[in-house]
């Protein structure tokens, strides 16, 4: 999930500028390569080995089924885009279906591996590649998921959403989360300083961290709820559905901005569910 506030490396500057789809690719593969190994340590027992959880907000996709049916996916072959260490894809492998985790990071890919060596699993299908140039044949799956993964980084988000209805197949459903847009408009702070709105919502102008010599070091892009819904449409997709889980009762833990105190004022996910037409 996302990360930036935490994680800003301590050369680094904060600045919204433009960022193109290679600036942008680089920066978040070394990004995520030299974080990978903190992310999973800070994050590994929420995210659970074979656990599928959506946001901060725990909303787990045993209870949600927005890929549809746990008990329906056997046998279903499965994209997840910007898996990490496929903690999703591992809880997919044990309801029968045939996922493939694809990450940017080669790093975060490692620790897929770790964890099958751990639990003394046969490895989880990983490819490394960028979710904008997916390496697969049309049609190829028949559902892609993401949770917070690499739809928030990309630069080209509509061709990211045409490469997965390319190789999805007709009726495929498309789900993932991303931070809920409205957030872009505070703070990205879990305390009350994170409950005014200081920046434009309607600002699109990415989140850069840069180093001392102007080089992208981790970049985040954003998109209205308006803009996402069409570049969906655009592609191809229908949207049938957007969940804005609620942070729930008895959640302490903090991620990030992400927090109860902000949970019980804004939205801090918003998961879209589509079907490929
Ligand atoms: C916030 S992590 C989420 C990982 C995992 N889904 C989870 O919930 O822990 C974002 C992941 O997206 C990957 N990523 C970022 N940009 C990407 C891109 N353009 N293509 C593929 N993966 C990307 C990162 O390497 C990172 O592993």
């Amino acid at each position: 999930m996302t990360e930036h506030t935490a994680a800003t490396d301590d050369e680094s500057e904060a600045v919204r500028r433009d960022a193109d789809t290679a600036e942008s690719s680089s920066a978040n593969r070394h990004w995520w390569d030299r974080n990978a190994d903190d992310y999973q340590d800070e994050h590994g027992s929420f995210l659970g080995d074979a656990r599928f959880t959506w946001c901060p907000e725990g909303l787990d996709e045993a209870e949600a089924g927005l890929l549809g049916d746990p008990d329906g996916l056997r046998g279903r072959t499965v994209l997840e885009i910007g898996a990490g260490a496929a903690q999703c894809s591992r809880w997919l492998t044990a309801r029968g279906a045939r996922p493939v985790a694809l990450d940017l990071s080669h790093r975060q890919l490692q620790h897929s591996l770790r964890i099958d060596q751990g639990l003394g699993l046969p490895p989880v299908p990983l490819v490394q590649a960028d979710a904008t140039v997916l390496p697969f044949a049309d049609g190829s799956f028949d559902l892609a998921c993401s949770a917070y993964g690499a739809v928030p980084f990309a630069a080209d988000t509509a061709r990211l959403m045409r490469e997965v209805h390319r190789v999805l197949r007709p009726g495929g459903r498309w789900v993932f989360s991303v931070t809920h847009p409205v957030r872009w408009a505070f703070p990205d702070e879990p305390g009350p300083e994170g409950l005014t709105a200081l920046s434009s919502y309607f600002d699109r102008t990415p989140y850069v961290e840069q180093d001392e010599d102007g080089n992208a070091v981790y970049v985040e892009h954003h998109r209205t709820l308006g803009d996402r819904v069409r570049e969906l449409v655009s592609a191809g997709f229908r949207l049938v559905d957007l969940v804005e889980p609620e942070w729930p009762e008895g959640l302490t833990q903090e991620w990030g901005g992400w927090s109860p105190l902000r949970g019980r004022h804004l939205p801090g996910t918003a998961i879209f569910v589509c079907v490929r037409a």
